[in-house]
């Protein structure tokens, strides 16, 4: 047989393979997720995510120190509030007391060169589990913003790095932006979750933080995964209003949409492999189903060939040991 081309020839051993490789992960990629929740000594598997723990902060510290020296060099934090705390307005979330911003300064203290993202949305303080305060069975916008507001400055004033507003309120970005503006934080950065989808893939996730929407669903903020262009818009839209870094969420359903996203915007993107897509490797590693160390890091690169800079993802440490190898 003649060819002209021959597309094995780049293929036939690990040299030329890694040679020609187009994609490389490294751990300073990675942002770890983390549950924390209050109390000393507590460690909770999340039963929908095997392998995955809630904890305390004094056993998340000593873990964010590994992370860090294996390369992993941004955390993304979550907390667990307590019943008791949660009402209408997630007023808990702006506590400069609360388990949010000691936690921001604790990992400060012992880890002061980790970059901290936190989280902002209402629904881990929420009594409706909603990202925004609820009146007549609605979700509203504008008030909302108000309280991500008051939310973002007391994450910047306990130290956090990045704010991440993962709620999809109309113009919280600029709105944030202006604030950490006028009261002078100046070095915090945005990281909006731009496109983030009405998905089914953050179950796992709420059996975490124990923050399922108590009625109805999120489908009047966050997006339809039918839709591409809106996806654009959004990230478009946050970076005028002087976000850092735009994400897509989740991954692997929507690497299509981190594709369009990267070609679109001027800053930074990432994605985020969200609960659901770490669990469904884990389950299907458990059963015996697919190899789960293949699946995590294939999976990983996908997602930085789709054009994501980094990658909010629970086989953060994991994936980093296999890279470190
Ligand atoms: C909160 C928030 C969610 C996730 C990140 N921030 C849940 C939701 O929007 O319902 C999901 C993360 C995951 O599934 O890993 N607004």
């Amino acid at each position: 047989m003649y060819l002209q081309k021959r597309g094995r020839i780049n293929r036939k051993s690990e040299a030329i393979r890694s040679l020609v490789a187009e994609t490389h992960l490294m751990p300073q990629n990675f942002i770890a997720p983390l549950f924390i929740e209050e109390g000393k000594d507590i460690t909770h598997e999340i039963p929908s995510m095997p392998g995955y723990f809630r904890k305390s902060l004094d056993l998340q510290i000593p873990d964010i120190r590994a992370m860090y020296q294996l390369g992993i060099k941004s955390i993304l934090l979550f907390v667990k509030s307590d019943d008791a705390l949660k009402d209408n307005t997630g007023k808990e979330s702006w506590n400069d007391n609360g388990l949010m911003q000691k936690s921001i300064k604790a990992i400060k203290d012992a880890v002061p060169e980790i970059l901290i993202m936190t989280d902002v949305a209402l629904d881990p303080y929420s009594s409706y589990g909603h990202d925004g305060i609820v009146k007549n069975g609605e979700i509203v916008n504008d008030e909302t913003v108000e309280a991500l507001i008051k939310m973002s400055l007391s994450h910047a004033k306990a130290g956090a790095d990045f704010v991440a507003p993962s709620d999809m309120m109309d113009g919280r970005i600029g709105a944030i932006r202006k604030a950490l503006e006028e009261n002078s934080f100046t070095n915090t950065g945005i990281m909006s979750y731009s496109a983030k989808y009405a998905s089914c893939f953050y179950g796992p996730f709420r059996d975490a933080l124990d923050s399922a929407p108590g009625f109805g669903d999120k489908k009047t903020y966050q997006m339809n995964p039918a839709n591409r262009i809106e996806a654009v818009r959004e990230a478009l839209l946050d970076e005028e209003e002087g976000a850092d870094m735009v994400m897509v969420k989740p991954a692997l359903s929507y690497l299509d949409i981190i594709r369009e996203v990267k070609n679109a915007v001027h800053i930074p993107v990432s994605a985020y492999q969200v609960s659901g897509e770490y669990a469904m490797i884990k389950a299907a590693a458990i059963h015996g189903w697919m190899d789960e160390e293949k699946a995590m890091m294939e999976s990983l690169l996908s997602i930085k060939r789709a054009g994501a800079n980094m990658i909010a993802t629970y086989f953060a440490q994991p994936a980093a040991l296999i890279l470190n190898k």
